[in-house]
């Protein structure tokens, strides 16, 4: 039975973007946005136009020469934002305007000092305004995740009646649990006149460490696109990581769901775009970061060298990395050593290893990580006839 496609939708070029410090101009920008042209993703959020000069460049650049995916121009719900977003995506061979509106009782109290009856009256206008440029309107409740269920159907509903194909749930500050967030889907799912006409999107930000656990849960009860950048970035702790949410899916088939993503690019994009933003990957990041698929305890070691799948629970290949990696630290044992000692020349006999292993002690104790120079070195220094090596 093949799998129902969850759509991708990357906004590594505008939540991604305003990371302080992570600023592109127009010619890096269209670098990424190709690669992720490449990558499989469905829709490229390429800029806020209004925002600026430059970022509405960026996004008509962008609209110019992505040939498959869905290009995106984010706006608040006001009629200038949406004509300067119609605008700057007016060459697109799919463009989409994301529109939308704060529709916590925080946002609604504070942020526009107005009333519920107000939001979604302003939410519909800018939906139909929108409809009159576009075909494809997404619209977000922002902070939808601190909203109550059943307003947030309110504003759902209206908006999908004024035209809405698409209803982005932001959980905007990041502070839902992933029970709550899937409930919440399920709640529209359910209670939403009309959804059967639009896609429900997850759009998780990572202030507790749940942005990934909460778009799965999202795409669980009922979402089928998920917002997420390259390498997580995104304001604060970051959005939803592109990589994870593809890679769960695809571990994962009892799922049933699947991604039109290339994952053999994943890591080649992950490192295009932490180059070209200045913005370096942690190395404990999952798939992508320098640890991901690295192994340094002696225990572990031992087993992936016998099978690669008593300690990796997917193939690094198939995220584009050429193979899992045998570290030497203080905390490796013998057959680490033997294994990286043959792939640099010397294949040790048991005796042999016993001796070098020794001095490769020593030697780790003073340093974080062994090299293959220093191989060499300790092997010279064990003192052991290299001519007798096999
Ligand atoms: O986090 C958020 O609510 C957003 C919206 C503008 C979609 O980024
Ligand atoms: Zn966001």
């Amino acid at each position: 039975m093949s799998k129902e496609k969850v759509q991708i939708f990357d906004t590594t070029l505008r939540d991604g973007e305003q990371v302080p410090g992570c600023k592109l101009n127009t010619a890096q920008k269209l670098v990424i946005a190709k690669r992720l042209d490449e990558l499989g993703v469905d829709v490229i959020e390429a800029g806020f136009p209004i925002s600026s000069p430059g970022d509405f460049t960026s996004v008509e650049e962008i609209s110019k020469v992505v040939k498959n995916a869905t290009v995106c121009g984010l706006t608040r719900s006001v009629k200038k934002d949406i004509e300067v977003a119609a605008e700057a995506i007016r060459h697109a061979v799919r463009p989409r305007i994301h529109t939308g509106i704060g529709t916590s009782d925080s946002h609604i109290k504070y942020k526009f000092k107005s009333t519920r009856e107000d939001i979604i009256e302003r939410a519909v206008a800018a939906v139909k305004y929108a409809k009159t440029f576009v075909e494809d309107v997404e619209f977000y409740a922002e902070d939808a995740g601190r909203t109550d269920n059943e307003f947030l159907a309110r504003v759902c509903e209206a908006v999908v009646k004024a035209g809405a194909t698409v209803l982005n749930i932001p959980d905007t500050t990041g502070y839902c649990l992933p029970e709550e967030y899937g409930v919440k889907m399920k709640y529209l799912k359910e209670n939403v006149k009309g959804i059967d006409k639009a896609i429900l999107s997850c759009h998780c930000h990572n202030d507790l460490g749940l942005a990934t656990a909460n778009s799965i849960a999202g795409i669980v009860n009922g979402a089928r696109q998920i917002e997420c950048t390259i390498n997580g970035i995104g304001e604060r702790a970051g959005n939803t990581s592109l990589e994870e949410v593809v890679m769960v899916m695809r571990q994962h088939p009892t799922l049933n769901l699947d991604t039109n993503v290339n994952s053999k690019l994943l890591y080649s994009t992950s490192q295009m775009v932490s180059e070209s933003m200045g913005m370096p990957v942690q190395p404990n990041k999952a798939i992508v970061g320098a640890n991901a698929f690295a192994h340094s305890s002696g225990i572990h070691q031992d087993g992936v060298i016998k099978n690669r799948e008593t300690y990796e629970i997917m193939d690094p290949a198939d995220v584009g990395v050429t193979e899992s990696a045998i570290v030497l630290t203080a905390r490796s044992g013998r057959a680490a050593l033997a294994y990286r000692a043959k792939k640099v020349g010397y294949n040790l006999t048991k005796l042999q290893l016993d001796e070098v292993y020794k001095e490769f002690l020593n030697f780790a104790d003073r340093k974080k990580e062994v090299g293959d120079k220093d191989i060499h070195q300790i092997i010279e220094i064990s003192k052991i006839d290299t001519k007798a090596i096999a």
